[in-house]
């Protein structure tokens, strides 16, 4: 199985980035541990600040991967463009957050993406992305 895991803007900054709401660990440590964890998957990872190299990874990938779990950071409440991209592929995408967005600003309430998803899944912290992998299993 291969899955593609997609993380957006400001999110290279885990473990430094507001750690009071994003934690303490960096991503490259996480997927570490996740790469172990599951070490009957290819877990390939991407992550990017700009919207437009988001769409072409989705592209890239959605055809050939059996699921890509996203964390487009602030692109969840702006992007039509990657709404459109996830539609556009084969590959289930799964949401993700770090934090409950629900429990935040009423600007983060709102996902332009989740409606495209296979499911969403939020405010498990770092977590959240070992469940997204569990649900292709
Ligand atoms: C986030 C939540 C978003 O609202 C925020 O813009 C992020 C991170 C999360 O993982 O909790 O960058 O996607």
């Amino acid at each position: 199985m291969k899955i593609q895991i997609i993380n957006g803007p400001n999110l290279n900054l885990l473990g430094t980035r507001e750690p009071a709401v994003y934690g303490h660990q960096s991503f490259g440590e996480f997927l570490t541990e996740l790469r172990e964890r599951f070490s009957q998957i290819q877990l390939d990872y991407f992550q990017s600040n700009s919207e437009g190299s988001i769409v072409d990874k989705i592209q890239e990938t959605g055809f050939d991967y059996d699921g890509i779990i996203l964390n487009a950071g602030a692109y969840t409440h702006t992007s039509v463009a990657i709404a459109d991209a996830i539609a556009a592929v084969a590959a289930p995408v799964i949401e993700v957050h770090i934090s409950n967005v629900y429990a935040r600003e009423q600007f983060r309430h709102h996902s332009f993406l989740a409606k495209n998803c296979k499911g969403l899944i939020c405010g498990f912290g770092m977590d959240s992305y070992r469940l997204a992998v569990e649900s292709f299993l």
